[in-house]
């Protein structure tokens, strides 16, 4: 058994014995002072639709739970969110929950939360570099693998297929992650001369008008005879179709994304994007809230899994992720709730 594993559970033992070594928080807030938990919610962003999905999700479940949340959202600024975090444990939060801009920068915030006590999960990003007490996430790996997958099944007959590949932020520990799935399955094929990589590139901050320049000075390089664009979100792959917009090649060029976000789908069901990964974000921030609350209150957490983040093996929940095409788009995201029939399809 991960010794870090057998380390909470001993704790558990522990606090359930002694009820003190778990439940970290100091607590001086008004919300603390009413006795109920408090867990401050520190984000990355909330510019993309994904992630106000993800606040409301957390935030519902945990009060469900009896907890209250406080909210910081950084704006993609590593200071600002060290800042978020300092006020969250002056506000005296219970246990932390942080969606890292910069998963090495974040090592600092566990230092601070450690030093007062409060325990830290990670949500989605890893914090990387540090002790992080437990990770949540999705199979970021599969993530890329299915990616890429969807393109080496769609190669021509003869000769090869030209790509363009757009990787997400480089201080985001999930674009690394993905990058390692697509390249699980396209290396043999990039080897074998089956597909060629006209372009790559990683969009900063993962902004969608970083994606286009990417894909416009592909275009300029390679000319127009580009096959496929390895997009790793929905966001760069809305911003890459901008330029193909633009060449008069939308439509033309199979386009892959994440996160189901809606203008993905309306674009999956248009023709100019033509794949997307859902992740059921209600899977992750209802499980989420759940382990903060256990992790707030000192009470045992068992995590099948673990990731290596370079200092320590942090134990870790993966969820599983769903390929998404025009075919399967209703049983999958619709069926779920996750996006409305009317939205998606506007009838
Ligand atoms: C990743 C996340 C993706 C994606 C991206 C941009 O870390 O897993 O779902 O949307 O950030 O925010």
């Amino acid at each position: 058994m991960n010794p870090r594993i057998a380390l909470v559970l001993l704790s558990c033992v522990l606090s359930i014995a002694t009820g003190l070594v778990l439940s970290r928080g100091k607590g001086g807030s008004t919300a603390k002072k009413s006795g109920g938990l408090v867990i401050g919610l520190s984000m990355d962003t909330l510019k993309e639709e994904r992630w106000i999905g993800d606040r409301d999700l957390f935030v519902a479940k945990a009060r469900e739970l009896g907890a209250e949340v406080l909210v910081e959202s950084a704006n993609s600024d590593d200071t600002r969110q060290l800042r978020d975090v300092e006020s969250l444990i002056t506000r005296g939060v219970d246990a932390l929950v942080i969606i890292p801009h910069n998963g090495a920068a974040m090592a600092r915030a566990v230092e601070m939360a450690h030093a007062e006590g409060i325990p830290v999960l990670s949500y989605d990003r890893l914090i990387t570099g540090a002790d992080t007490d437990l990770y949540i996430t999705f199979d970021n790996v599969k993530v890329g693998e299915l990616q890429a997958q969807f393109i080496a099944d769609r190669l021509p007959p003869q000769g090869k297929l030209r790509l363009i590949r757009i990787y997400g932020a480089k201080t985001d520990n999930n674009a690394v992650l993905f990058k390692q799935g697509q390249d699980n399955i396209l290396n043999p094929l990039i080897q074998s001369g089956r597909i060629e990589v006209v372009f790559e590139d990683w969009a900063e901050d993962w902004k969608p008008e970083n994606a286009k320049k990417i894909t416009n000075a592909a275009i300029t390089k390679a000319g127009q005879g580009i096959d496929a664009i390895l997009a790793s979100n929905d966001g760069t792959a809305g911003g890459a179709i901008q330029a193909l917009i633009e060449e008069g090649l939308a439509g033309k060029v199979i386009v892959t994304g994440q996160d189901a976000d809606l203008a993905g789908c309306q674009r999956i069901v248009a023709g100019t994007q033509t794949m997307t990964v859902y992740k059921p974000l209600s899977v992750l921030a209802k499980q989420a809230a759940d382990l903060a609350v256990k992790l707030a209150s000192g009470r045992p957490i068992f995590a099948k899994e673990e990731s290596d983040n370079g200092k320590v093996k942090v134990p870790s929940v993966f969820l599983p992720i769903y390929s998404v095409t025009e075919e399967n788009l209703r049983e999958t995201v619709v069926k779920d709730g996750f996006r409305s029939e009317k939205d998606v399809y506007g009838e």
